[in-house]
């Protein structure tokens, strides 16, 4: 194919995104597909071409049936899960990655992709008040680009086990007796990290009743006992912005607990962390201050599509005497020399696409004076349809945090049943979850295109459903 024809169909696509995204606006699309599984499956060939297609009548299939099989999470009324908000800024800086194809494991494999990392990394971390020594000025620490929080802390989790175990994990595994806590609030990936790095299952600390956050005190009680009985602490894992309520834990109460005894604190604030663009939002107990690394989905609540994870080291050997690896065709002078950062030592593969030029082309074309105004613009109609819940006989707020509105009906049955209508909606989507062993709802603010009408229209959807359910 030929660089000209290439010219035209990406305006082609261009054109057809924002035509898409104005689409989304308008809510001229459903956010669900209407397809039973299999829909897509059957409207693809099974097998590959044998000569190759135009890219023009690609881009045309890709519309025609791909699109409309999709859940549209830039829909206003896509309130499920967190958000995995996009802008044209960061689909622009995917295209011009994906175009110079650079592959960043070494600085010397990309040293302008690992050094823009570096800067955006600590760019992030000055505009999130994040202490100091996690940025790559600091010379101890910084920041680098994960594909998710799940990675995040799986990373962060075998650096915590490699310390814990003083470097015998790398070579022996966790032998047993290295332990890894958290609370039953945490996202599902943590336990699934504790898995895969060979901790096996975490323990569980409770919350404190009534609540949805670590019980400090028990946490410190448990570390000690298991330490009397010859296990391992190594690592405990906090929340800011639980995935169920957006419960924070006392993040620095957990830090002294876990300095005193040399256990690695990870905070995993995948989707609140971006709150910290606020100076109003942060919260002084969840300072990460003596943590020893602390995750931010940039892809949630920052206008950066997926995946972009920020992860922060305080101490950089920390993640590269667990994750270093070396092999004779990866040997080089600036590496050797000890004077450069090579990322596939913070990361678990060894490739790497420039994972910094899209948070770099966001940060630079939004500024952060309009990613502020997006977190607080969320909140104030996560805040509205706080109120349309409070205001709904039969319906009661749980609690509405940053851009997270929880409710439920008066009864199980019922907030069950409204969970299963919803399910069947083709224009709205929210997440049933459990609090308390309750059956609640989650709404989630977040699409660039959600404002007060479509947050009323989304709620007269959901109250609509509801009045079907007695
Ligand atoms: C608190 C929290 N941690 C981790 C995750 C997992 O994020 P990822 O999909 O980037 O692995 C989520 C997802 O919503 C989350 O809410």
């Amino acid at each position: 194919m030929s660089e000209r024809a290439f010219h035209t169909v990406a305006a082609d696509a261009a054109g057809r995104l924002t035509d898409h995204w104005r689409a989304l606006a308008t809510g001229a699309l459903p956010v669900v597909p209407p397809g039973p599984p299999g829909t897509t499956l059957k409207a693809l060939p099974q097998r590959p071409p044998e000569r190759g297609e135009d890219l023009a009548d690609i881009l045309e299939d890709t519309w025609r049936t791909i699109v409309p099989q999709l859940v549209h999470w830039q829909h206003p009324h896509f309130l499920g899960y967190y958000p995995t908000n996009n802008s044209p800024a960061s689909v622009l800086a995917e295209l011009v990655t994906a175009g110079l194809g650079a592959q960043g494991m070494m600085w010397s494999t990309s040293p302008a992709a690992t050094e823009l990392e570096q800067r955006v990394c600590d760019w992030l971390a000055h505009a999130l008040d994040l202490p100091s020594r996690f940025t790559h000025e600091s010379g101890q620490g910084g920041g680098v680009i994960q594909d998710s929080a799940s990675s995040a802390a799986l990373v962060a989790m075998v650096a915590a086990l490699n310390r814990a175990s003083a470097g015998r994990w790398r070579d022996h595994g966790t032998e047993g007796r290295l332990r890894v806590y958290c609370t039953d609030q945490a996202n599902s990936c943590v336990p699934k990290a504790a898995r895969i790095a060979g901790a096996g299952r975490p323990v569980l600390v409770p919350t404190v009743p009534g609540t949805q956050v670590m019980d400090v005190a028990a946490l410190a009680r448990r570390l000690d006992a298991d330490r009397a009985a010859g296990l391992v602490p190594a690592a405990v894992v906090a929340t800011v912005g639980t995935t169920v309520t957006c419960a924070t834990d006392p993040v620095h109460e957990i830090g002294t607990v876990c300095r005193e005894r040399g256990v690695w604190l990870h905070v995993d604030a995948a989707y609140a962390g971006s709150a910290g663009l606020c100076p109003e939002l942060r919260d002084a107990d969840a300072r990460p201050d003596l943590a020893d690394s602390y995750a931010v989905n940039a892809h949630k609540w920052m206008r950066t599509g997926t995946p972009c994870d920020v992860l922060w080291v305080a101490d950089r050997n920390g993640l590269t005497d667990a994750l270093g690896a070396s092999a004779s065709y990866l040997s080089d002078q600036s590496t050797d020399a000890d004077e450069v950062v090579d990322f596939k030592d913070w990361q678990i593969p060894l490739g790497r696409p420039m994972r910094a030029l899209k948070l770099w082309y966001v940060l630079r074309a939004h500024g952060l004076e309009e990613l502020r105004e997006v977190v607080r613009h969320d909140i104030r109609l996560a805040v509205l349809l706080a109120s349309l819940v409070e205001q709904e006989h039969g319906l009661h707020l749980v609690t509405r945090r940053l851009g997270l509105v929880v409710f439920r009906a008066e009864t199980d049955e019922r907030t069950q049943g409204i969970a299963r209508r919803l399910a069947g909606e083709p224009d709205i989507l929210c997440t049933a979850a459990t609090v308390d062993g309750r059956p609640v709802l989650r709404a989630a603010l977040g699409s660039p295109y959600a404002d007060e009408t479509t947050v009323r229209r989304a709620w007269s959807i959901i109250r609509g459903h509801a009045a079907a359910v007695s």
